[in-house]
């Protein structure tokens, strides 16, 4: 496996006609990203070469975030990366990828981009699409893999290529989960052992609130409230806790397929969560 910290290093090393699948992270890597790489492989097979980027983006995080305390591991995630067959790394520098503040952004429409982590997160899908615009650009992938756990950002990003004409196929890989239900996420590793066992109560609410729904409850503003209240009563101060369908993120309707979203804080650390059904 290549590890390359420079655009035109990346460039050379990519040139050929063997598909190129392509897996953005921000590193501090586990078994969902890893599992992303695997997909990535079985969509270009043996002959394909699979790029997997490492780099904490700054213009997705807003000052008050956790942008300087983001967990680097690079060579950790280089070791895991080469153990699941991925061919190249790009970790590219904050002045590699921003050389000059970078005024060229891409702005998601408002209706996807401004509801739900849009709306607790100001500015947070304009970082991401300019830098997933920007890998893409630097990568030039056939194929670019991302996980459901970000449910809201695989749709923003499928739809950015969509719209631009982006010649590459996006793929999404399922969330994975820890044994007891958590989804695997780089920011757990900010949570205790005693906050990791109470983090079980996020999904299991977007559990509930999906089982109500199909048993019938049909007054979603009144089991959206029972649900933040829930996560309130438990100590955790939520952001959003949702019902909507899978479709554009609208509200339910009957007989379209739906998911469950949520955000909420446990102590310091902002967990998400989604489940379909
Ligand atoms: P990051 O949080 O590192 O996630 C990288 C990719 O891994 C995303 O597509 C995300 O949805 C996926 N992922 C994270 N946890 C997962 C899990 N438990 N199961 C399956 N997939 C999972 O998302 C980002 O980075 C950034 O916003 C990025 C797209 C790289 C742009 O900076």
């Amino acid at each position: 496996m290549q590890i390359h910290h420079d655009i035109p290093g990346l460039r050379a090393a990519l040139r050929g006609d063997a598909p190129v699948a392509f897996v953005p992270t921000m590193g501090n890597l586990h078994d969902g990203h890893l599992a992303l790489v695997t997909q990535a492989r079985e969509a270009v097979g043996p002959e394909g070469r699979i790029v997997a980027s490492v780099f904490v983006n700054r213009l997705q995080f807003a000052p008050h975030e956790d942008f300087d305390r983001y967990p680097r591991t690079l060579q950790r995630d280089a070791e895991l990366l080469a153990g699941v067959g991925c061919d190249f790394v790009f970790a590219p520098d904050e002045k590699t990828m921003y050389p000059e503040p970078q005024g060229y952004k891409v702005h998601p429409p408002t209706e996807l981009a401004d509801i739900l982590e849009g709306h607790f997160r100001p500015g947070f899908f304009v970082g991401v699409c300019t830098v997933v615009h920007k890998l893409f650009n630097i990568v030039q992938p056939d194929v670019a893999v991302f996980g459901k756990k970000d449910y809201q950002q695989l749709m923003v990003l499928r739809r950015m290529v969509d719209q631009m004409a982006l010649p590459i196929r996006i793929l999404a890989g399922e969330t994975r989960r820890s044994e007891t239900g958590l989804a695997l996420s780089s920011r757990n590793g900010y949570l205790s052992d005693d906050e990791k066992q109470r983090a079980l109560l996020l999904s299991q609410t977007l559990r509930g609130l999906l089982k109500a729904w199909h048993d019938g409850e049909r007054d979603v503003a009144r089991l959206e409230a029972q649900a933040l209240q829930t996560m309130r009563d438990a100590g955790w101060q939520p952001d959003y806790m949702t019902l909507r369908r899978q479709h554009d993120l609208g509200a339910p309707q009957e007989g379209q397929p739906l998911v469950a979203l949520g955000a909420a804080k446990l102590g310091q650390t902002r967990l998400i969560d989604n489940l379909e059904g």
